[in-house]
């Protein structure tokens, strides 16, 4: 098995900052279509909105007491092992009300440990009194970037992490590509995708400076393509823009909709849809990748 520097599953950060992009989508029909080749697979819904927690039908997590996701990332990292929920195609760790709290929270983090490389004569422990679960102790290193890492580091048994993230840039964000390390990006073939591919790009060379990583492009999902020339456009730009990337095809369908409903994948539901052909092959040029060559399902 090949996973790069590292050992144990391969981690998937699925990211755009542009908000309706797919992102959940997709990550949760690439999860999906993993577990369809017989992977066991771990997916983290790291949006505070919580839409891949609902359309994976685990809306009850979301408004479950602590602890959860949230406490994983700022306080203990040990308590993911304890919020997994199994799926029927995959184990989840949902996100959760408190989550709208964890930008805040990360950002204090940050300030602490950015107090710590400065050596600034100020007690961080200041700055942790306007924290709910963050300390001075809990912080270690150059930025507080690492907590989806070590909190991952926790739990075993899968071959992938696939992280569905937020719709801005900010820590959360930053925290779920600092532990994959590895980005699908799912953008829509219109020509606002430009700018936001542009930022993106921008973003991930900033995070490599500031958090000492590489972070890999598996590639773009052109997502909810109709037939137009704008379509046919940006679908153009996006292979111009990443010709050492595979740029993935996916039509505009309601089956994707309709799965999202149903709580499952598309490969989890009855109905069959002519995108799951794309979403397999998303999964098995990520198998090749990874080192997953046999199809076991
Ligand atoms: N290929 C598609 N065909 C039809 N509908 C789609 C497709 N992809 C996404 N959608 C729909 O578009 C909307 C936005 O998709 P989704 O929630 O996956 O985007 P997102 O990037 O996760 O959004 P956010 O930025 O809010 O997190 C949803 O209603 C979803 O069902
Ligand atoms: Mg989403």
């Amino acid at each position: 098995m090949n996973r790069g520097s590292t050992s144990g599953p391969a981690r998937i950060c699925v990211t755009n900052a542009k908000g309706g992009t797919g992102k959940t989508t997709v990550a949760i029909n690439v999860a999906g279509a993993l577990s369809d080749r017989g992977r066991d697979v771990l997916f983290v819904d790291l949006d505070p909105q919580g839409n891949a927690t609902e359309g994976l039908g685990l809306v009850d997590a979301y408004d479950a007491q602590p602890p959860s996701l949230f406490d994983a990332l700022t306080g203990d990292p040990g308590v993911l092992a304890e919020i997994i929920i199994e799926h029927e195609e995959m184990d989840v760790v949902p996100s959760n009300i408190d989550m709208l709290q964890a930008e805040h929270e990360l950002t204090i983090a940050d300030l602490i440990a950015r107090i710590d490389a400065r050596g600034l004569d100020i007690d961080p422990s200041v700055l942790s009194q306007f924290a709910i679960n963050v300390t001075p102790e809990m912080v270690s290193g150059s930025h507080a970037l690492d907590t989806l890492d070590r909190a991952l580091d926790t739990v075993t048994g899968y071959d992938y992490v696939i992280i569905d993230s937020p719709p801005f840039y900010g820590n959360l964000t930053d925290t779920g590509v600092f532990a994959a390390q590895h980005v699908l990006v799912p953008a829509l073939a219109e020509a606002t995708s430009e700018r936001a591919i542009e930022l993106l790009m921008d973003q991930m060379v900033a995070l490599e400076q500031q958090a000492d990583i590489q972070v890999e492009m598996l590639g773009v999902v052109a997502n909810r393509i109709e037939t137009t020339s704008e379509a046919e456009t940006m679908l153009k730009w996006f292979k111009a823009a990443f010709p050492d990337s595979p740029v993935w095809q996916v039509r505009k369908r309601v089956a994707l909709q309709r799965a999202y409903t149903e709580g499952k994948s598309i490969f989890g539901t009855e109905e069959q849809c002519d995108m799951a052909d794309v979403f397999s092959d998303i999964a098995a040029r990520f198998d090749e990748k990874f080192g997953y060559n046999k199809v076991t399902a």
